[in-house]
């Protein structure tokens, strides 16, 4: 069996502020945390040549993964955080405030509710699907270093949970999420780096 790891982005700027989406660099917990994950993919990993590192395009991620190495990154666009269209960089006091319509709306179903030029979950869980092909299809070990909303979609489909769980799945900053795909089917552990 061969793992594959799952671990959103350390803190970013923005998460401090609680502001979302944007492309902000890592605050100074996110950058301690993208160390310890370091060491911890090394140790984790010390036997496996042909493992490699996924990201996204944006700098969090990036960032996320470079006290790594030894092992090839590659990022996909795909692995990107949802898209909240005109509500990028927004909190979610100030969506409230300023746009009570589309808050409601999504508070009323967050699987669909798409962000006025941006993406609803459905929209993100269909764009992985090359993700989850490659992922399927590679023999060696995967580090995923993602976002919430496509982490969620990810974990759902390996952890076989239903469409409309997604959206409200758990998936805590600096913790590693492993799946093990064995024969006898898929077995879960949890590593919290930090609090
Ligand atoms: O920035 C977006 C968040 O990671 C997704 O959170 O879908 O629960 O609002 P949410």
């Amino acid at each position: 069996p061969r793992p594959i790891l799952l671990t959103r982005h350390g803190e970013s700027r923005d998460n401090v502020r609680g502001r979302i989406g944007g492309d902000t660099a890592l605050s100074e917990a996110g950058g301690l945390y993208a160390k310890k994950l370091a060491n911890f993919v090394e140790k984790r990993l010390k036997s496996e040549r042909t493992a490699s590192i996924w990201t996204s395009t944006l700098q969090r991620t990036i960032l996320t993964a470079s006290p790594i190495v030894g092992f090839p990154k590659i990022q996909w666009r795909a692995l990107d955080e949802i898209n909240a269209g005109v509500c990028d960089g927004m909190t979610y006091e100030e969506i409230k405030k300023n746009m009570p319509e589309e808050y409601e709306s999504r508070k009323k179903d967050k699987l669909r509710y798409r962000y006025p030029r941006g993406e609803s979950y459905l929209d993100v869980i269909q764009r992985l699907e090359p993700v989850i092909i490659e992922l399927e299809r590679q023999r060696a070990p995967v580090v995923v270093i993602s976002h919430q909303a496509v982490l969620r979609a990810l974990y759902a489909y390996f952890a076989d949970r239903p469409l409309k769980e997604i959206p409200h799945i758990e998936v805590p900053l600096h913790t590693i999420i492993e799946i093990q795909m064995g024969v006898t089917g898929v077995q879960e552990k949890r590593y919290k780096l930090m609090d």
